[in-house]
């Protein structure tokens, strides 16, 4: 061991070093380390070594009363955690942790604790152990934002009727509680990607060694087991040092949830200009001017829309990382860390902020009644009506159309038109065609996937049987995540 040099620390920062005649350099030292970022793994790596550490004692690798000491000692560790700031002088978090326990326990019991062990497989452990937990944060964000939508479709009453848009022009009458529950679909896919990633996660890599394997008799199984790792253990050591797939999947699924807000975030900003006036903000998340005192400004769905670009960063950032590596640890792979950690913070405090802004909305129903009344909103209904009735339908259509261009020019309604005005343009015209109201439009919709308020209310339910099944799988999950109580019981 060298010391590292002049660092005031409480625990003396060590190098491994044997082979070595002087320290790191200390500009090297401050350049490699990733205790800045990698101190938010210090209770997984400490459950990861708590679990290493039973194992190695049941096993007889250790004596048994070292493995005990060192089980309950870690345990203390996590209690009473060490100074672990910038300028401790560690490496990393996994030296820290050793040189701590060993500080505490001594360099007989502390020096046992590596034993079979890498920082290789150490870490790809513990990023496993923190992405499972963030995956469960964010399982659950996900779903309070879908149950805010689902509240939000069914709270100013199922008859909201706004128009609906393709290319921000209007297009066709459509519920406000089917517009909403357009947003519980897209998080339904991003609430099972998160769900198929975190079975890929729930795997145990330590075991692999530094890269190939170890010769001592480890119980990898059991290991996975007292971590609750579901998924087993891994099966090639060289891919568990240096896999890093999950991080890279789950930030593109953190992408899309991000793309996912900021689409919602620029209809929230949208909806809440004067122009189109459909929804007022809770004060809670907007802002005022610093000089127009007329300005109510949403800068928090802003900022929702803004945030996306450092989400897509860091999937750029991961997969460059990955890109050049050749089997299996290389230390590029620390660079993977930060901009994950990031990107899942961002993305998490995203969906609880979208969620609150969705709860707290005003949703102004009569502002939307009234230009889902716009005047030529049926016109596809009424080409609807001809095709019904045998018209083939681009005939239809160009009926349709010279209907629009008379009402548009004599500032009229296609509503407004009378049976002799609508079969002056053609006669197959019936009385049913006569004075279509948006509430009609929107009724007629009963087909699966249809904005008709039965079809609505019936997806309202159907969406909150998902998310029940949903939180009982991430409560299930949840309740396998490993505690020190659990791997002290194991002890016996
Ligand atoms: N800080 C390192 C990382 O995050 C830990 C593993 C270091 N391993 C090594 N052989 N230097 O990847």
């Amino acid at each position: 061991m060298i010391e590292n040099e002049p660092e005031e620390t409480a625990i003396p920062a060590k190098l491994w070093g044997g082979r070595f005649r002087k320290a790191l350099d200390q500009r090297a030292l401050r350049y490699t380390t990733s205790l800045p970022v990698d101190r938010r793994l210090f209770r997984h790596d400490v459950l990861g070594s708590m679990a290493h550490a039973a194992m190695l004692g049941r096993q007889g690798i250790i004596p048994a009363g070292h493995a005990r000491a060192l089980v309950h000692g870690l345990a203390d560790l996590l209690a009473n955690p060490p100074d672990l700031g910038d300028d401790t002088g560690f490496e990393d978090v996994h030296s820290l942790v050793e040189a701590a326990i060993t500080l505490r326990l001594g360099a007989d019991v502390g020096g046992r604790l590596h034993t079979a062990r890498s920082r290789n497989d150490q870490v790809a452990t513990d990023a496993r152990l923190w992405a499972r937990e963030a995956l469960l944060q964010q399982l659950d964000a996900l779903l309070g934002l879908q149950r805010a939508f689902c509240d939000a479709a069914q709270q100013p009453g199922l008859e909201a009727i706004l128009p609906g848009y393709t290319h921000l022009q209007r297009a066709q009458p459509v519920l406000l509680g089917h517009h909403l529950l357009a947003y519980v679909e897209q998080l339904e896919r991003d609430t099972q990607r998160l769900r198929e990633t975190y079975a890929r996660v729930d795997v145990l890599p330590l075991g692999a060694g530094a890269l190939a394997g170890s010769s001592f008799p480890l119980d990898r199984a059991y290991v996975a087991e007292l971590l609750g790792m579901r998924g087993g253990v891994t099966r090639n050591s060289l891919d568990a040092v240096s896999d890093r797939d999950f991080i890279a999947e789950h930030v593109a699924h953190l992408a899309l949830i991000a793309m996912h807000l900021s689409r919602l975030a620029e209809e929230l900003v949208l909806w809440s200009t004067s122009e189109f006036g459909f929804v007022q903000l809770d004060e809670g998340y907007t802002t005022g001017s610093s000089m127009m005192p007329q300005k109510r400004n949403p800068d928090v769905a802003e900022l929702l829309r803004g945030k996306t670009g450092r989400v897509y960063g860091a999937l750029v950032g991961v997969l460059t990382v990955l890109k050049g590596l050749p089997l299996s640890y290389n230390r590029d792979l620390q660079e993977d860390k930060g901009a994950y950690f990031d990107a899942v913070e961002t993305v998490t405090d995203g969906l609880a902020l979208a969620a609150a802004m969705i709860e707290t909305a005003h949703w102004r129903t009569a502002r939307m009644a009234a230009a889902a009344d716009d005047p030529l909103i049926a016109a596809t209904d009424l080409a609807d009506h001809l095709a019904r009735r045998g018209v083939p339908f681009r005939e239809a259509h160009e009926v349709a159309g010279r209907l629009v261009k008379a009402a548009e020019s004599s500032g009229r309604s296609l509503a407004d038109l009378s049976l002799e005005e609508l079969r002056q343009a053609d006669p197959r015209f019936e009385v049913e065609a006569v004075g279509p109201r948006p509430e009609g439009l929107v009724a007629a919709r009963t087909l699966i996937g249809g904005t008709a308020a039965t079809r609505v209310s019936a997806e309202i339910g159907a969406a909150r049987d998902r998310l029940d099944a949903h939180a009982a799988w991430v409560e299930s999950a949840r309740a396998s995540l490993p505690t020190p109580e659990r791997i002290l019981a194991a002890l016996g």
